[in-house]
């Protein structure tokens, strides 16, 4: 279904684009996609990565990598998303690269997101990544505690201690009971926080669906 939703998404790349990358297992699968199409096409296109990972996959299948610095209004975003409501408003950062997410998708003139069926929920309800500046850490947790919300610090498997981003700092997950879009954007705005993995469906432009038998697109 990731596949279904990759393919369909490849019918926007067109030649001479700025193409931003999002990170994750379905962006991968398009990654490799859009490795084949753009050789076969013969296809001139720059693509700007979300992660260190998004960026070793998209060299090693043979695109051309370029920055914000050198084009800061990518033409395209394409990215996936941990779970999307009926509103088309996401959470992401199960993988930890949401504030590069965000920043690349805002930045974009369109921001297309790739998803399986299973990523489609009636309302979000998932832990909330949040990317915090270990600095501030103690004082986000209390602060989000006063507000009422429980925040875990990701911990590293195959290593001691917090999960560190990217951008070298720490990943949290933050429980809520309801999530109100317009709430989260308020009561997370706490010197500390770098960035939260709600994205709201302001910024989206169209969802792609995959399903067994193909591809759905989801306007606003
Ligand atoms: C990375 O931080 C995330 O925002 C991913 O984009 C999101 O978790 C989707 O990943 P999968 O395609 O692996 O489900």
């Amino acid at each position: 279904m990731k596949e279904k939703a990759a393919e369909k998404a490849l019918e926007f790349v067109e030649n001479g684009i700025v193409l931003g990358l999002g990170s994750g297992s379905t962006v991968r699968i398009f990654i490799e996609k859009l490795g084949e199409f753009v050789k076969k096409e013969g296809l001139r296109i720059e693509v700007i990565p979300t992660s260190y990972d998004t960026e070793i996959i998209a060299v090693k299948n043979g695109l051309r990598v370029t920055s914000l610095l050198e084009h800061p209004e990518p033409d395209l975003c394409v990215d996936g998303a941990d779970q999307v409501d009926p509103n088309l408003n996401l959470i992401k950062g199960g993988g930890g690269a949401l504030t590069r997410e965000k920043i690349v998708a805002e930045a974009s003139k369109k921001f297309y997101v790739i998803v399986d069926e299973s990523k489609i929920v009636e309302s979000l309800n998932m832990p909330i990544p949040v990317e915090i500046l270990p600095f501030a850490y103690g004082f986000v947790e209390k602060r989000l505690k006063e507000l009422g919300y429980n925040c875990k610090l990701r911990m590293s498997v195959k290593k001691l201690g917090p999960v560190i981003s990217d951008n070298g700092n720490y990943i949290a997950d933050v429980e809520v009971e309801k999530i109100d879009v317009g709430r989260i954007e308020r009561d997370f705005r706490i010197p500390g926080i770098i960035e939260h993995g709600v994205f709201p469906s302001e910024m989206v432009d169209l969802v792609i669906v995959g399903r067994k038998d193909g591809a759905e697109i989801i306007r606003k």
